[in-house]
């Protein structure tokens, strides 16, 4: 019980960090320091690399090694984060791995956190934008079908971890990226943070999950508000409609 007690607190201090900034701390930059693919690193991290390097995954470097929270972090900041091909193969590879990690040692991983990498000081804070639109101009229709089949897959993977998951949505998660979020079990949110599902807007549907998810959320007569007229909701109005789960404001305090 105690530990389990522990492994909540750490978990939502690692959300709360995520959310406030906490990339522009020490222990993200030994992180990000890390170059090759399962390096140890002084905060007790090893990041699991490679691929197309548009998702990272770092997990504690044993079982008992402080906290048990993996992070599972967007890195395209160029774009905002949006989910091309490449970043959907990081994603599944990661997902892929992390099950399998927890599979052999189920000790060692207890709470995943999802969060998007540092944004460049000029940029929106974007935890992600969504589908790749300029490559989803260039699909055809089957290939269309086969991309949002293939997101609506990965995201259903993790839903399935066998541990809690957390989205860290430290600013916008639009279309896609807030299927994402939903698909996690819980939405950590600060003052940044706006979701919304703005696919009908552009002629497209919420096709990876968010017809399903977002009624489950929210109730049905406010996701199809959502969905039909695409709008955008913002921090603690999010917290208020059941979007987010837990709000920290600008500053990371609350519980
Ligand atoms: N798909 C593809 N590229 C995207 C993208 C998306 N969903 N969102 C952002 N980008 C790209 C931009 O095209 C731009 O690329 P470029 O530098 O090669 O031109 C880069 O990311 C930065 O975008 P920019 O708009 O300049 O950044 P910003 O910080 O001013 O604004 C957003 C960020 C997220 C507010 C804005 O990019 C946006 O509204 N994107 C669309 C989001 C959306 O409608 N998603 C729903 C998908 S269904």
């Amino acid at each position: 019980m105690a530990q389990q007690q522990q492994l909540v607190r750490a978990m939502a201090a690692a959300s709360r960090s995520l959310v406030a900034g906490w990339w522009r701390g020490a222990s993200c930059n030994a992180t990000r320091s890390l170059s090759s693919s399962s390096s140890p690193s002084s905060s007790g991290e090893v990041r699991l690399g490679g691929g197309n390097g548009e998702v990272n995954l770092y997990v504690p470097s044993e079982s008992g090694a402080g906290p048990a929270v993996a992070r599972l972090e967007l890195d395209r900041p160029a774009k905002r984060n949006a989910i091309g091909r490449a970043l959907l193969s990081d994603l599944e590879l990661r997902t892929r791995e992390l099950a399998a990690l927890c599979a052999e040692d189920p000790a060692r991983v207890r709470c995943l956190v999802v969060h998007a990498s540092e944004p460049k000081e000029e940029a929106a804070a974007v935890f992600c934008a969504g589908a790749d639109l300029k490559e989803r101009k260039s699909m055809s229709e089957e290939e269309a079908l086969a991309f949002v089949t293939r997101l609506r897959d990965a995201f259903l993977a993790i839903q399935r971890l066998p541990f809690p998951t957390v989205a860290a949505v430290s600013g916008l998660a639009l279309g896609g990226g807030f299927e994402l979020a939903m698909a996690c079990d819980l939405r950590v949110g600060c003052d940044k943070a706006v979701v919304g599902l703005p696919e009908t807007r552009l002629a497209i549907i919420p096709g990876a999950g968010g017809t399903q998810r977002l009624p489950r959320l929210v109730g049905v007569a406010r996701a199809k508000d959502l969905i039909f007229t695409g709008r955008r909701v913002a921090g603690k109005d999010a917290l208020d409609m059941g979007l987010l789960d837990r709000y920290c404001g600008g500053g990371g305090g609350g519980e």
